[in-house]
């Protein structure tokens, strides 16, 4: 039974890191910075008691604050328009906004068929080459629409071929035409066949090897053989596995084992939160790209309590909330519209158990869709705090994934 609940003061046990020696770093300097100013709120969350509470109403403005035309200081932004989208309406999503496909729907269509690439992919903006990454929020984007005119408006087989010209012969993806290769491109483009119903053994041929291949020395996932592992190419691989496999086949391609040490070592304590990589300090987005870890790893061991979920709610509420709207990576930090949507999609991973429930007959192409949330009283979670229930692997709120899946599985290519 986990312990602890979410009251006016979290109770779980909150103490200093016992093991110090008197060599200061960088590293360990930053490391006690961010652990007093964690301790701060959390032993002091009985003086602030509004953020015992999910601030829904603010960081429901926020996030359409985010949607509307931004001063001149978010320009760099420019090449990320369906990254903005996505996080705004899916964080949207996450804090039970109903209205977002009736509201926004048409409008994200065309901003996001607007950035189709004649060259091939979707890109950051209107006239960028295609690429991956804003190929998936792009379409993670149309996903949220519901718009079924403008899905019907995608070129899919373009879209196909694209990714059949990116990807490489060990399996791996490249970023864009010349770009570069690494776990999250493969992600991206499973994630893109998947939702668009366009996988195929041809277009996945050698993925599996080229991510078992990333796995690193540590237990968890690098972005490209050799290099450090890291929460966020972790979460790429795993789900990609879980894309390509029934979670209880993905043990074979992977060390489970090491993988979950490493995981486990990601959830800090006292703070609660995860880091990204070792000796690094906790931040928000981390709930999902490590926390949304757990949730396949649970479906791949059958077993369900490894990780401390009432900590990362704690270390959310207390220390990630901007109590003016929106989320941080931690206390100091200004809120911004990544960390909003993936702190809020791992604080779901938090609140459910999240269930594979596949068939005898699935095959390549099925296992993304076969995921369903629970409530459980052995979860504790306040009143009015709970967020939407999602697909653990397209992180888009339960349903959204499913029929964009659906009414492609109508129509082969
Ligand atoms: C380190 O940042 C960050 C990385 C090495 C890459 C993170 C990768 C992702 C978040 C996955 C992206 C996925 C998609 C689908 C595009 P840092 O050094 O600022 O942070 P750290 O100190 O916490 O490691
Ligand atoms: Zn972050």
């Amino acid at each position: 039974m986990e312990s602890a609940s979410i009251s006016s003061s979290p109770t779980v046990p909150i103490y200093k890191n016992q093991i110090k020696d008197d060599i200061n770093t960088d590293t360990t300097l930053d490391q006690e910075e961010t652990e007093d100013a964690v301790l701060k709120l959390l032993l002091g969350a009985k003086e602030n008691p509004e953020t015992k509470n999910l601030l829904k109403e603010k960081h429901l403005a926020y996030a359409k604050k985010m949607l509307g035309p931004l001063p001149a200081g978010f320009v760099s932004l420019d090449a990320s328009r369906p990254w903005c989208v996505y996080w705004g309406t899916n964080a949207m999503m996450l804090l039970g906004d109903e209205s977002v496909q009736e509201v926004y729907g048409k409008r994200i269509a065309s901003t996001i068929l607007a950035c189709v690439s004649p060259e091939g992919g979707i890109g950051g903006g209107h006239g960028q080459i295609g690429h991956l990454a804003a190929s998936y929020a792009s379409i993670n984007s149309l996903a949220i629409s519901g718009d079924e005119e403008a899905w019907n408006k995608l070129d899919r087989k373009a879209i196909y071929d694209w990714l059949l010209r990116i990807k490489q012969p060990d399996g791996s993806f490249k970023m864009h035409i010349g770009g570069e290769c690494d776990t999250r491109s493969a992600y991206c483009a499973l994630a893109i066949a998947s939702l668009l119903n366009i996988i195929t053994p041809e277009l996945v041929e050698n993925t599996a090897e080229y991510l078992s291949r990333c796995q690193t020395y540590e237990g968890g996932f690098s972005g490209v053989p050799g290099l450090e592992a890291h929460g966020g190419y972790a979460f790429c691989a795993l789900a990609s596995f879980c894309i390509l496999f029934p979670p209880k086949e993905v043990h074979k391609h992977i060390n489970i084992d090491k993988l979950i040490r490493w995981l486990s070592r990601r959830q800090h304590q006292p703070e609660g939160g995860f880091s990204g990589r070792t000796n690094k300090l906790v931040d928000g987005c981390y709930n999902h790209w490590v926390g949304g870890c757990w949730a396949l790893i649970e479906n791949i061991v059958s077993y369900h309590d490894l990780w401390d979920r009432t900590a990362l709610q704690n270390y959310t509420l207390y220390c990630c909330q901007s109590t003016s709207g929106g989320l941080r990576d931690k206390p100091g930090k200004n809120p911004d519209a990544y960390h909003t949507n993936y702190t809020l999609a791992g604080l779901s991973g938090a609140q459910y158990r999240y269930i594979y429930e596949g068939g005898e007959d699935d095959q390549l192409g099925d296992y993304a869709f076969r995921w369903r949330a629970e409530t459980t009283d052995r979860i504790v979670v306040s009143e009015g705090n709970y967020v939407a229930k999602i697909n653990p692997i397209h992180v888009l709120r339960e349903g959204i994934a499913e029929a964009m899946h659906k009414f492609f599985e109508g129509r082969p290519l």
